[in-house]
């Protein structure tokens, strides 16, 4: 047929995912099967209990993807799977279930990587226009982005300890908020004020790295010497002191990041761009010293990990021929 298909996996951490992308700009379906209840007891995922919701789960998941968006193996042009970073063992049954159907049905096997499907789930809010700058936000990751053309990446920003959500998640705990906690901090803190004044770590420097480590640290000793006077604190405004902490390093890096490369596109992706004070405070920044360059965020059910972002990274390996055989492993640490 004349369209391109390509139907897509991600099981890299605790969401199993399927999708059907067309031509890398248009969703039929998007499958996402959670397993948040089954970790939240631990306050963590559990990557023994990940890896075994996936096996459950892949297979429906891969006929309601098809089903959803009426298409059958016949009409597909590829299929595509995120074989890293992530965890090896959640990885692995993606890699497999797509290998197996890729050579089953005689079909192109794509590998992508997590990190660039996070930016390409951009692609679905508008085109992309090279050089762009992208700042990955995840749970696992914190990373500013440099593409120079559709596909190729550099790393100019990186974390040195926690990343922006596994920091979220962390105090999120120490507020009693259920794993992971982000969402409901980022809501707490809206009814809240800064008035903890937390640390803005390496504000001063001109790198362009990340750290989030002091300013947990901050938050835990502040949270435990109150509970040893027996004072209360108000968690409304903990959560907003600590999310305006992390909002100011993230756009301040990012500030930098433009003013070394100007670019007329900058993307924010990744779990923590759902966080509405970040996109809010970069759209402002952006409107005082970078009023040329466009704040694209995709849609909240998309910055979360998702397969129809794999699908629209897949399209771009595509168009290189960047195929994988039947030795297609996982890399847990996968790098671009
Ligand atoms: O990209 P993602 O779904 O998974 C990874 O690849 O890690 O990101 C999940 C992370 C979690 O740490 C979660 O707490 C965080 O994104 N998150 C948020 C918000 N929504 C999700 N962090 C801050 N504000 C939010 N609204
Ligand atoms: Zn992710």
């Amino acid at each position: 047929s004349q369209r391109e298909l390509i139907l897509a996996f991600e099981s890299s951490c605790d969401e199993t995912s399927v999708a059907v992308v067309q031509d890398g700009t248009q969703i039929l379906s998007n499958i996402i099967a959670t397993q948040i209840h089954s970790h939240q007891r631990f306050g963590g995922v559990v990557p023994e209990v990940a890896s075994r919701h996936h096996v459950e789960q892949i297979t429906e998941c891969t006929d309601l993807a098809l089903q959803e968006a009426g298409v059958t193996y016949a009409d597909l042009t590829a299929v595509a799977v995120t074989y890293g970073p992530g965890l090896v063992g959640s990885l692995l049954i993606g890699v497999t279930a797509a290998k197996t159907l890729a050579f089953a049905h005689g079909l192109p096997l794509i590998p992508v990587n997590h990190m660039a499907g996070h930016i390409y789930a951009a692609r679905f809010v508008a085109p992309l226009t090279y050089p762009l700058l992208a700042l990955v936000v995840s749970g696992g990751h914190t990373e500013l982005v440099v593409m120079r053309a559709a596909g190729e990446y550099e790393i100019i920003g990186d974390t040195r300890d926690d990343a922006a959500g596994e920091a979220y998640d962390k105090i999120g705990r120490v507020l009693g908020v259920p794993y992971p906690a982000g969402k409901t901090v980022d809501e707490m803190a809206h009814a809240g004020h800064d008035t903890f004044d937390f640390p803005r770590a390496m504000h001063d420097s001109d790198d362009l790295d990340f750290s989030f480590s002091g300013l947990k640290s901050a938050f835990i000793n502040t949270v435990h010497h109150a509970d040893q006077i027996g004072e209360t604190l108000d968690r409304n405004d903990l959560a907003a002191s600590f999310q305006a902490a992390v909002i100011d390093q993230l756009v301040g890096k990012t500030l930098i990041a433009l003013r070394q490369h100007p670019v007329a596109q900058l993307v924010l992706a990744g779990g923590v761009a759902a966080n509405r004070g970040l996109k809010a405070a970069l759209e402002a920044a952006l409107a005082r010293e970078f009023p040329e360059t466009t704040l694209l965020v995709p849609p909240v059910r998309l910055t979360g990990d998702n397969a129809a972002m794999i699908g629209a990274a897949a399209h771009i390996e595509l168009a290189h021929q960047h195929f994988a055989d039947a030795t297609l492993n996982a890399v847990p640490g996968l790098n671009f």
